[in-house]
């Protein structure tokens, strides 16, 4: 059942990015054009850093899978395009792994054609504190990711329904593990509220993983028969609006859920977050062309992160976070409901 699963959400991941109107919150985020504000390429810097971790760029492939042949398949090609680009990258859920050793192999091919890159195990926060130390070891993780999904668990006909104990045992793991803890959303967001509770139960970095790519409502959707949940599928906040939204958070902020472009991930940055990265993207990429087409495009995408950073005149990430960005639209609705200046 479970390798199966993972197959459906590969499947149907690809089919959404097929099928994706194109446009997203982050359409609602401009840049106010100051023409000779750039500086030279050459003095421009991708690395990023933040709660003792050190990146070479600020992209990363997010969480998507392992656990069946075809997911570990896609897990290699993934890690061979990290390797060759030096993108960060996280396994998929090592549940499978727990409920079925036999299925190690799955993920741990991620290190070991990733043998000196950055890999994050990825975890629920149903996970046991003796099993995260485990995901880590499999693939000798840099950090661990949790990751919170309250609404694909209530749409998903398997789905976990006991949701209470999911802040306490993140407590746990943070205190009890010697890597840095990432939690994340899967497509939903998180809230101010939320960002400020992680920071309390010692989450090392939050990423919001907005809506507006990705959509876990309507994969679970697609593998229901009956009783569909389609009113679901506006549910949550985008990932810009999650990043105006959690500004100023005493923890630092990664970007995920539909990104799209350079230029989102460039929009990121100058809403707050350290790095920003995708999942779906990248996915079709990979199944529909091979993996070189995917280190193509994460080389075009980091030349091009580069460019822009360029022409707005940030030597590095987190000069971008000063830069001038308008507002408009439903985002803008969504600052004004909340409160944001
Ligand atoms: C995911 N995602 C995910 N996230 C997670 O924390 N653990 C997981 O096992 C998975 N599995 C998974 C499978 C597939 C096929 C996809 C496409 C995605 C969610 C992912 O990390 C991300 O939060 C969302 O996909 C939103 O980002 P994009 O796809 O809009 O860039």
């Amino acid at each position: 059942m479970s390798a199966e699963r993972k197959d459906d959400h590969v499947r149907l991941a690809v089919e959404q990015q097929h099928g994706h109107s194109g446009h997203n919150q982050f359409d609602d985020v401009s840049f106010v054009h100051h023409a000779l504000a750039g500086v030279d390429r050459s003095d421009v810097s991708l690395a990023t850093s933040f709660a003792g971790v050190e990146w070479q760029v600020p992209l990363y492939i997010n969480a998507m899978t392992g656990g069946s042949e075809m997911t570990g398949a896609i897990n290699r090609d993934l890690a061979i395009a990290a390797r060759e680009t030096g993108v960060p990258i996280a396994t998929g859920s090592v549940s499978p792994y727990f409920k079925n050793p036999d299925t190690a192999e799955t993920f741990s091919v991620m290190r070991r054609e990733n043998p000196d890159g950055f890999i994050m195990a990825n975890i629920n926060a149903t996970t046991s504190v003796d099993n995260a130390r485990r995901a880590i070891d499999l693939v000798r993780a840099d950090a661990l990711q949790i990751h919170l999904n309250t609404i694909q668990e209530t749409v998903m006909p398997e789905g976990d329904r006991s949701f209470s104990s999911w802040g306490r045992r993140i407590e746990e793991i943070a205190a009890a593990v010697g890597v840095p803890v990432v939690v994340k959303e899967v497509g939903f967001g998180l809230s101010r509220e939320t960002v400020a509770l992680l920071e309390k139960s010692g989450v090392a970095v939050a990423d919001v993983g907005g809506s507006g790519g990705t959509n876990f409502a309507r994969i679970e959707n697609g593998r229901r028969e009956l009783a569909d949940y389609a009113f679901l599928d506006g549910w949550g906040q985008s990932t810009p609006a999650c990043l105006l939204d959690a500004g100023g958070a005493g923890i630092p902020l990664l970007a995920s859920g539909g990104v799209r472009d350079p230029l989102d991930v460039v929009r990121s940055l100058a809403l707050g977050a350290v790095a920003a990265g995708a999942s779906g993207p990248f996915l079709r990429t990979v199944v529909d062309d091979g993996v070189e087409a995917l280190v193509a495009q994460l080389s075009t995408w980091l030349d091009q992160i580069a460019a822009l950073m360029t022409a707005l005149g940030a030597r590095t990430p987190a000069e971008m976070a000063s830069k001038d960005v308008l507002v408009h639209g439903a985002l803008r609705s969504f600052c004004d409901d909340r409160g944001v200046a």
